[in-house]
């Protein structure tokens, strides 16, 4: 039986989007994410990821701190719940009643509560073994901030803190497995960007298990060319039964698969500035002593910020790029987790020159050749339009890359890209990914994602006109539906 009760879609297929108001978007997106809300936390979708998920849930209580904030910080709250000793945040939180084959890997693959016990699983609730990017502590911060008062009351922010900073001591002491500041991810899902071209180097030296020993259960529910390959997955087995096969120790497993990603590293220093005010905003609250130093979050977020320039730093690409920590090499790919660093405030001025540079130049084309950035460079020998990490524009980094733009000061830029996310959440019914050409809707619909992260940027305008003609404007000047895909209208 499925876990949800099934409801009739309430987007129309095949209805114009022309005319689609601010008003009637955020309405859409409230549908999305009060459908995909279990009672505790909130599903990406129903079909394809039925349980929680580590960065979903962050960017999901961004947009849902507009609806709730004791929605959006009890988001947060069952994430943190699921914590291991060692400080890891899992990147699933496994949902008890959900049957064991509507998702691969299941519970019993990854056994979190007896392989992971030595690294402090919890016993009370299965999880996976590996992580996802850290952009908890911004989450919690943005989601403090749209409710100061209920924050306080529940005392939020207090209780967060610590679970929040031993999440980030793991990835600075256990997972800087290059020994220069940065922070590795051990798996293609851990950047969460699982079939980036950027993995094809590294991956090629894990051995892959054999076909037909698993079952994906992703396929159930989309279309297989916009999901990663049968190849990919048996690499992705391998690495992750080795991983649990180590007791998820990362001193003792070998690790074949280890990468310093820029959109990691770049968000572990957003998140570390956003800890830095969070430790300020519960000092007063602290008793006297033990109240923590928000110039340590600082100075912590510097170095990263050196480190990521240091190590990752392209001047001929003019982009971060990732770093294969096995081989010592930079990965020659162009992805937009090179872009993602947008986000880190204080970037040295020749680097936020070339990066704002990149962004609309001929690899990435925001402005031109596309009104949404893509995830991988559209001149790259292994771009594909459908396929997952290999070429669609995803929501997410979509809007941290309008973060950035508005960070460094380019607001006109960042609100023509406001107003084609916006749009191609509309005319996509909240897709997981788009083609980045034609804004044609792929992966799965109804994203939590998706519509969290509309509901933000509809929020960021007081000026609810002017949204609603930038969506108008937005849907005209690019997005096309295809017939038979839904759309909002
Ligand atoms: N993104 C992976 C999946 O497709 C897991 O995090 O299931």
């Amino acid at each position: 039986m499925h876990p949800f009760p099934l409801v009739q879609p309430y987007i129309p297929a095949q209805r114009s989007t022309v005319g689609v108001t601010a008003g009637e978007l955020r309405h859409a997106a409230r549908h999305v994410l009060l459908r995909n809300w279990t009672g505790s936390s909130t599903v990406p979708s129903r079909g394809l990821y039925p349980h929680q998920w580590s960065w979903d849930s962050a960017f999901v209580a961004i947009g849902l701190r507009h609806l709730s904030a004791v929605r959006a910080q009890r988001e947060l709250e069952t994430l943190l719940a699921a914590q291991w000793g060692d400080g890891r945040v899992p990147h699933i939180v496994f949902n008890p009643s959900v049957p064991l084959g509507a998702y691969f890997p299941s519970p019993d693959f990854w056994r979190s509560s007896t392989a992971g016990a030595a690294a402090g699983a919890p016993s009370d609730v299965e999880t996976s073994g590996i992580v996802q990017p850290p952009v908890h502590a911004l989450a919690a911060w943005l989601v403090h901030r749209a409710d100061p008062v209920t924050s306080r009351r529940r005392g939020f922010l207090k209780r967060l803190y610590p679970k929040l900073a031993a999440w980030h001591r793991y990835l600075t002491t256990h997972r800087d497995l290059g020994g220069r500041g940065l922070v590795s991810v051990v798996h293609p899902w851990e950047p969460g960007m699982d079939n980036s071209p950027c993995w094809d180097g590294p991956l090629a030296r894990v051995e892959p298990v054999p076909a037909g020993s698993f079952r994906r259960a992703d396929l159930d529910h989309g279309c297989a060319a916009d999901r990663p390959t049968d190849l990919d997955y048996c690499r992705y087995v391998r690495l992750a039964s080795d991983y649990r096969d180590h007791g998820y120790d990362d001193e003792a497993a070998p690790h074949p698969f280890a990468v310093e990603d820029p959109g990691v590293n770049a968000l572990l220093i957003a998140s570390e500035h956003a800890l830095a005010r969070i430790a300020a905003e519960i000092a007063p609250e602290t008793a006297p002593g033990t109240a923590p130093d928000p110039e340590d979050h600082r100075r912590r977020a510097a170095e990263l910020t050196d480190a990521l320039v240091a190590r990752l730093w392209d001047e001929e690409a003019g982009l971060f790029l990732c770093r294969d920590v096995r081989s010592g090499e930079l990965i020659p790919e162009l992805s937009a987790a090179g872009l993602v660093p947008l986000v880190v405030p204080g970037l040295p001025p020749r680097i936020v020159r070339a990066l704002l540079r990149t962004v609309g130049g001929e690899h990435f084309g925001l402005g031109s050749a596309v009104r949404l950035v893509p995830s991988y460079d559209l001149r790259g020998h292994a771009f594909d339009p459908c396929r997952y990490w290999r070429g669609p524009a995803w929501f997410n980094v979509n809007w941290l890359v309008e973060r950035g733009l508005r960070q460094y000061g380019q607001t006109a830029r960042a609100d023509a890209l406001r107003a084609s996310v916006l749009a191609a959440a509309a005319s996509s019914g909240f897709a997981e990914y788009v083609d980045p050409y034609t804004g044609a809707a792929r992966g799965t619909r109804e994203f939590s994602w998706t519509a969290a992260l509309a509901l933000d940027l509809l929020a960021r305008n007081a000026d609810r006109a002017g949204v609603r003609a930038e969506v108008r404007a937005g849907l005209r000047a690019g997005i096309r539906v295809r017939s038979g895909e839904a759309a909002v209208g």
